[in-house]
């Protein structure tokens, strides 16, 4: 029993590019974000209001945000790590805010800078000031199936950090397989204890394909009944702060397989592919997913 259709966020303009380290100009940024727009794609993270010095390729946020085509039938959402980051994703006027940390201390730590009950405070003044200001507001957990320091993380660990993030008040939780390292078993295993205790259409999942199981795993969370996934066009991806993360699960191929296997995304392949071409280009290096390689060798 599938679900009929499923809800694809893209993240590529934000984990995509955080990882790399040719800069992308503003205007290729903003070109590549109005093709996603028209692909059917209905959410976008556009880019992330972290410290600059942190992640220099998206020092442009608030001019990227400013500078893109909104259609008003898209949510355009941002990282947004601390209330600087808040005030500058505000004036940009960006639809969602994205707060974000990890269900293991180093990572955490490593990441953000802080101890993970240090965080707490800093994502609970977020979350009430956006909501003040009528945004919606999501979490995400990295590490949630291993870290890159401390090998698994328990499963009551995890729990404890979702739960927090949820108590903050926060519409969508996507749990974040940082260095590709889930495999669908454990996914599996996972889920079911989630589901117990928070609901399951409130959970997304962001898989890294790293280890090239990522596809494999959104099967069997569909099979769990989770209903949003996280991509990234062409297989761009990875957090700078997790060594041995990289690609995200590429949105091209799980639409790919979504349609092949009758789950609608309303997203238009060939328009999606057009988007990756572009961003290929940009970048001048090829993407690593199996729709562009086939596409690039027609
Ligand atoms: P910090 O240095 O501890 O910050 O960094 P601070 O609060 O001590 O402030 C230091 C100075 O930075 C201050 O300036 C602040 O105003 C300024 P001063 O008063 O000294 O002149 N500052 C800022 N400026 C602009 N924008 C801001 C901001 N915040 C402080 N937002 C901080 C703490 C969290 C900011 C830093 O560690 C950071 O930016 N980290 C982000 C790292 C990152 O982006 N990682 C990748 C994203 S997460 C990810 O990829 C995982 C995910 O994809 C899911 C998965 O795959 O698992 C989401
Ligand atoms: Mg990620």
């Amino acid at each position: 029993n599938l679900p009929a259709n499923i809800m694809v966020k893209e993240v590529g303009p934000r984990d995509g590019l955080q990882n790399e380290s040719s800069i992308i100009s503003t205007e290729d940024k903003i070109k590549w974000i109005n093709l996603l727009s028209q692909t059917g794609l209905r959410y976008i993270e556009i880019s992330s209001f972290v410290h600059p010095k942190w992640i220099p390729q998206l020092n442009d946020a608030v001019e990227v945000a400013n500078g893109i085509n909104r259609d008003p039938g898209i949510t355009y959402a941002a990282l947004v790590p601390n209330k600087r980051g808040l005030e500058r994703a505000l004036s940009a006027d960006i639809d969602e805010v994205s707060i974000f940390m990890s269900a293991s201390e180093s990572h955490n730590q490593k990441n953000i800078n802080k101890s993970i009950r240090a965080t707490y405070p800093v994502l609970r003044e977020v979350v009430d000031e956006a909501k003040q200001e009528n945004k919606t507001v999501r979490g995400y957990v990295s590490t949630v199936f291993g870290c890159p320091y401390e090998g698994e993380i328990k499963i009551e660990q995890v729990i404890r950090v979702c739960d927090a993030l949820f108590s903050m008040g926060i519409d969508e939780l996507s749990l974040g397989d940082t260095i590709g390292v889930a495999n669908p078993l454990q996914v599996k295993k996972v889920l079911e204890e989630l589901a117990q205790r928070f609901p399951t259409e409130k959970l997304a999942m962001h898989f890294h394909n790293t280890r090239g199981m990522a596809l494999a795993n959104v099967l069997v969370s569909l099979q769990m009944g989770i209903t949003i996934f996280d991509g990234s066009l062409g297989g761009l991806g990875g957090c700078p702060y997790a060594k041995g993360a990289s690609g995200n699960l590429a949105t091209d191929d799980l639409i790919h397989m979504m349609e092949s296997i009758g789950i609608k995304t309303d997203v238009n392949e060939r328009k999606l592919q057009q988007a990756a071409l572009f961003i290929q280009d940009a970048l001048g290096k090829p993407l690593s997913s199996h729709q562009i390689e086939i596409n690039s060798n027609q």
